[in-house]
């Protein structure tokens, strides 16, 4: 049976969404990415060799996959070239299998400049961004003066807009932030010589999708950052700047809401968080230093250690229900391996009104504070372990729970950074 599946995290990123994306990737047509930036880091270990991507979908490795990055992106054309090189040195070549839209705004070096000086002005309330110009690009998309991927097709028009939005940048960068202003005629120069680069690749891609369905062939979507880092549901201000919630999608694709067969949403076993903002389960003790450790929790994109926590099941309830998630994929089991001791977070509890709730608007996290249910650690080793049946009873316990706190399945569990290490409860091609 066809599937068109949709793959996105459930938390604040870096959930492994990546790696489970290569996986079930080789059983489709095509890989789409549909929002954020290079601000993703996506990683891919198959055959012994990693791979960090960025913005080209994780699907790519399959030489039989389209990999399709729609107009929901926001795309720096360098770091596109720069990865597309990347691949080609690992001998992963994308040409005539790559498309990008031409309605993808572009993210240019003065939006990283601006991002950078803002976030330094904010001092101890920086949002704590990548660095990657991602809030000043979707500023400008909605503002309707972006520069489009579709713009680079014509050298006229393209040096005009950019004259006038370099104009537009540059008093802000030297009157407000005092940093050196940017020449447009060098950002013309770079664009025209990158564009030679991919220029067979900028199609229509709503189209290219749409045709796909036609014909029946199997997508899968893959979501970057989390749900909690969604602009309109996540922690607000602490949040990308797209929708990384289902919504994103269809606007990001101009694929229809029927299409989609299948929903998964990608929970790392306990949580982490990169960045400011609130983190009710986070740890400060050594079991954050065992987390960081064991898991390598230190960002794909920027290098900086992330903040870990237990699992928060009321967030994950929050996210199912934002989604309508159809199944979950856990990640990172083998990261408990060693813990006597595991917790979630089952509700919340308002410490002024000492109120218990089990769901609350994540608008009003202020004076929450999390309760937890023990569950007993396993102390077997199940990195690697790829059938079900041979996971330690207590890990399928705590497997088991997470499926009752979330109110719905968990399809598939990862046990390792390997494309292989993974297991199928469900097969969703079937
Ligand atoms: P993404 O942004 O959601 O794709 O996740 P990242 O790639 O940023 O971070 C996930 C990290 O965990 C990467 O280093 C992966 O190689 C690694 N990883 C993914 N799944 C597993 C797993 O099941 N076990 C372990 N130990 N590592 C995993
Ligand atoms: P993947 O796809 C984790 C976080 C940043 C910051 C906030 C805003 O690898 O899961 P931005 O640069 O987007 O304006 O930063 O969002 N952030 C991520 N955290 N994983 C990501 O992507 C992220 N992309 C952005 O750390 O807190
Ligand atoms: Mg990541």
């Amino acid at each position: 049976m066809k599937k068109n599946i949709v793959i996105l995290g459930t938390q604040w990123g870096d959930e492994g969404k990546g790696k489970i994306v290569d996986y079930l990737s080789r059983n489709s047509a095509y890989v789409v990415r549909y929002h954020g930036g290079h601000n993703a880091g996506h990683t891919l270990v198959a055959n012994h060799k990693k791979i960090i991507l960025h913005l080209i979908p994780s699907g790519v490795l399959h030489s039989n996959v389209i990999g399709i990055i729609s107009n929901g992106v926001v795309i720096s054309i360098s770091d596109l070239v720069k990865e597309i090189q990347m691949l080609e040195k690992n001998n992963f070549f994308v040409n005539k299998r790559l498309f990008i839209s031409n309605s993808a705004s572009l993210i240019l070096p003065f939006h990283i400049a601006i991002d950078i000086a803002r976030e330094k002005k904010l001092g101890a309330n920086a949002i704590g961004t990548t660095g990657r110009g991602i809030g000043p690009a979707y500023e400008d998309k909605i503002a309707r003066r972006s520069i489009r991927v579709g713009d680079l097709k014509n050298e006229k028009t393209l040096s005009i807009k950019l004259e006038k939005i370099v104009d537009y940048y540059n008093d802000q960068l030297i009157s407000i932030y005092k940093c050196k202003p940017f020449d447009y005629k060098i950002i013309l120069k770079d664009l025209l010589n990158a564009k030679n680069i991919i220029d067979d690749m900028i199609q229509d891609t709503t189209m290219i999708l749409n045709n796909a369905i036609k014909n029946k062939k199997i997508i899968i979507f893959e979501g970057a950052q989390g749900s909690l880092l969604d602009i309109d549901h996540g922690t607000y201000p602490y949040v990308t700047s797209s929708n990384s919630t289902i919504g994103g999608v269809i606007t990001g694709t101009g694929v229809g809401p029927k299409n989609l067969d299948y929903i998964l949403g990608v929970t790392k076993c306990y949580s982490t968080r990169v960045g400011n903002g609130p983190f009710l389960t986070e740890l400060h003790n050594d079991i954050d230093a065992y987390l960081s450790d064991k898991g390598n929790e230190f960002g794909s994109t920027t290098g900086r250690k992330r903040r870990t926590g237990w699992l928060d099941g009321v967030a994950l309830r929050h996210s199912v229900q934002l989604n309508s998630l159809s199944a979950l994929c856990i990640t990172k089991l083998d990261v408990l391996d060693n813990l006597e001791e595991i917790n979630i977070c089952v509700a919340y509890q308002n410490i002024k009104t000492l109120k218990i709730h089990t769901s609350v608007s994540f608008n009003e996290l202020e004076n929450m504070k999390p309760i937890y249910k023990k569950y007993p650690g396993w102390m077997k080793k199940t990195l690697g372990v790829r059938k079900i049946e041979n996971l330690p009873s207590a890990a399928k316990n705590y497997i088991k729970s997470i499926e009752e706190i979330a109110g719905i399945p968990v399809d598939i569990i990862s046990t390792g950074p390997d494309r292989n290490d993974t297991i199928i409860i469900k097969n969703l091609f079937l």
